[in-house]
């Protein structure tokens, strides 16, 4: 293996400085699984990954949400969305649950249970961190002020802090009632497909295919969608003198940033401790991204037919 204390290199010479520090340092080390090969190998899936996966249209274009910033949306057209996406927040929850039994490592177990029970209420806390300062305030939780760091492990339960209640305020201020949101009823077939794939794909038994689909999603979360959602109510606010609380897309937005930087480490990370099946993770990505490309084109379609 060529290497020197800085720089590794490939079979053919080609430089690896692209991979991760962590993954370089392996590699000097000669850790199990990690090689110049692996990491030449690594370099080359990635290159598939940006041009056959992440170049996916639910990622580069998609058309309803860069409508949605425009904030040029009627009444009907906004509460529509919120539904649709309160009957995909709660079927995620199912996801997630099943994503967490599937997991096939302690920590992978961790790592999903985790999520599942921040969106049901608990709160993250940075170690160290008081209770009083994990987003809750005297009289109200407040989503705004909500942790992004840290872990649930020692984080408090809040029932205001489940995502499906923060999206249950927006409603409210919209004038939808409770049994207006969150149930399969009320989701479009384009939705409940989003949300069956997200079920059978993200939260299925194959880890392969799971890690696959978690991949997809985290990149498409990643992709600045979050950001049109929140200029839009800023911009429906304005329009309409409403003062609808964003928290729950606020919240997501800023979640998000952080979870980019990992995503890429955890691929990297995964691809030299398995014999991950490149043609496989790039088919089931895309299956994945189909089923969220069918989420807003759903949603495309219902605000067309509701303008
Ligand atoms: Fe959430």
């Amino acid at each position: 293996m060529a290497s020197t204390a800085q720089n590794i290199f490939g079979p053919h010479g080609q430089a690896l400085g692209a991979l991760t520090e962590a993954t370089r340092e392996a590699i000097r080390r000669g850790q199990p699984g990690y090689t110049a090969q692996r990491g030449a190998a690594f370099l080359s899936f990635q290159a598939r990954i940006a041009s056959e996966l992440l170049n996916h249209s639910v990622i580069t274009a998609n058309r309803y949400t860069a409508w949605f910033a425009q904030g040029k949306q009627n009444e009907a057209q906004i509460k529509a969305f919120v539904v649709q996406f309160s009957v995909f927040s709660n079927q995620f929850l199912i996801a997630q649950l099943n994503k967490t039994i599937n997991a096939d490592t302690l920590e992978g177990m961790r790592a999903s249970k985790q999520i599942l029970a921040n969106e049901l209420g608990v709160t993250f806390r940075k170690p160290g961190e008081s209770r009083s300062t994990t987003g809750v305030r005297p009289t109200r939780f407040d989503p705004d002020h909500a942790g992004i760091e840290g872990s649930v492990q020692g984080g408090v339960f809040h029932f205001e802090a489940g995502h499906f209640e923060w999206l249950w305020t927006i409603a409210a201020h919209l004038g939808l009632g409770f049994g207006d949101i969150g149930h399969r009823r009320h989701g479009t077939p384009s939705t409940l497909y989003f949300c069956d794939e997200l079920i059978r794909l993200y939260g299925g038994e194959n880890y392969e295919i799971s890690q696959a689909a978690s991949y997809a999603v985290e990149n498409w979360a990643a992709a600045g969608f979050w950001k049109q959602l929140i200029e839009g109510f800023k911009r429906y606010n304005g329009h309409h003198g409403t003062r609808i609380p964003a928290g729950f897309f606020v919240w997501h937005d800023r979640v998000e940033a952080q979870h980019a930087r990992h995503t890429q480490e955890e691929l990297e990370e995964y691809y030299f401790q398995t014999a991950l099946n490149e043609d496989d993770f790039i088919r089931f990505g895309n299956e994945m991204l189909d089923a969220v490309g069918a989420f807003w084109a759903g949603l495309d379609a219902q605000r067309a037919a509701l303008s």
